[in-house]
């Protein structure tokens, strides 16, 4: 009999989840907003100490709410990060602007600065923002980036769509922009099973995100409407899992972080293998377990490691090498399009033991022999 798969990075409930949705049904509030949603937004504010938050039905609705409220609209160019997931990027077409694609540096896998610099003397017109991604629950070299941005009156939108409750410096990422935006997809370190969440200092901000994402509704008693939003809140159903999910989020890092050292201490003597660095004033969540290769082609390991019924994936192919941006502005330096051709993700799911990580570390030793 096959043994059961080993998923990349499956939902990890805490046992209180349904408890909290019992409440939930019992205040009858089975609709968008309501009290849940309420107590999910305050334990991000208690986690980030960012005074405001707002509860979404995903990571890809903040980014694009944050890109709206910033009056971002046809032909601004935004700057992003290449090296990402394309939920990072779709906002920006929402709005009709024009992503610019930034490569990465080898210390962090994020936004190079230097290039960002380079990038912005280059743009045919002043960019107006900047979406940068924290990758695999890494820190991106914030204090130069944020020295550019401010520099050259650039907002910064953060998206830590992947690292919840990693920090820079002590402090939480998503919490140096502008505006910083959370995932809860079912993948990720925490879930609602989809999700997400924008947080920001400015009130004003977040209260116009909030208009927006409740279909620009005008204080009326009838629907009255002098702009147009979109249906992007979160139901207060899925919020009860965020409330349990967010009491557990200290243990959940831990245990990824414990992964990953696992990972490590069994595929440290293997000379063609490096695994993802970390800045020395960071903590990341390590949200997945990546590494590169120097010779071996990773996808022999994946399909080594898939025939043992164990899921492991490439990492995120560059904006700038897909289809749909072919003809994007970029500057590059190689260094995402080799991550990807070298690079994989490992199962990195908060209930593997000891035991799992031996197993996929001494099939993937086999698979490189
Ligand atoms: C880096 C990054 N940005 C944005 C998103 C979009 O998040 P969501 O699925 O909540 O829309 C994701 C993941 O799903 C992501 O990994």
């Amino acid at each position: 009999m096959m043994t059961p798969r080993l998923f990349l990075s499956p939902p990890h409930m805490s046992g209180n989840e349904l408890k909290y949705i019992a409440e939930a049904f019992e205040s009858n509030y089975i609709a968008p907003l309501g009290p849940m949603v309420d107590r999910f937004e305050q334990s991000i504010h208690d986690l980030t100490l960012t005074p405001h938050a707002l509860a979404l039905s995903s990571a890809t609705a903040a980014l694009h709410l944050a890109l709206r409220v910033l009056g971002i609209t046809s032909g601004d160019i935004v700057l992003a990060s290449s090296f990402t997931f394309i939920g990072s990027i779709t906002p920006i077409l929402y709005q009709n602007a024009i992503p610019y694609f930034i490569d990465s540096d080898t210390q962090s896998w994020n936004i190079d600065p230097d290039l960002l610099e380079k990038a912005i003397a280059a743009a045919p017109k002043k960019p107006k923002a900047l979406i940068l991604t924290h990758l695999y629950g890494q820190c991106a070299d914030l204090q130069k980036i944020i020295q550019i941005c401010d520099a050259h009156g650039i907002y910064l939108i953060e998206d830590a769509a992947e690292s919840l409750g990693a920090s820079y410096d002590g402090k939480q990422s998503g919490t140096f922009g502008i505006f910083g935006v959370y995932s809860f997809n079912g993948n990720k370190i925490l879930t609602t099973s989809g999700g997400g969440m924008l947080v920001s200092t400015n009130k004003k901000l977040i209260d116009k995100a909030r208009f927006y994402s409740t279909q620009a509704r005008d204080d009326a008693p009838h629907y009255e409407h002098t702009d147009f939003g979109y249906n992007y809140r979160m139901s207060n159903i899925l919020a009860a899992i965020g409330v349990a999910q967010m009491k557990v989020l200290e243990e959940r890092i831990t245990s990824r972080r414990k992964i990953f050292d696992w990972y490590s201490e069994e595929l440290n003597d293997i000379s063609e293998i490096t695994f993802m660095p970390e800045l020395s004033n960071t903590r990341g969540n390590r949200w997945l377990s990546t590494l590169t290769f120097e010779r071996t082609d990773p996808n022999t390991i994946r399909l080594a490691l898939e025939e043992h019924n164990i899921e492991s994936r490439p990492l995120w192919k560059p904006m700038h090498l897909q289809p749909l941006f072919k003809d994007s502005l970029r500057t590059q330096n190689g260094t995402a399009q080799s991550l990807f051709e070298k690079g994989l993700c490992l199962p990195s799911g908060t209930q593997m033991t000891r035991e799992d990580v031996t197993r996929v570390s001494s099939l993937l030793k086999k698979a490189l022999k």
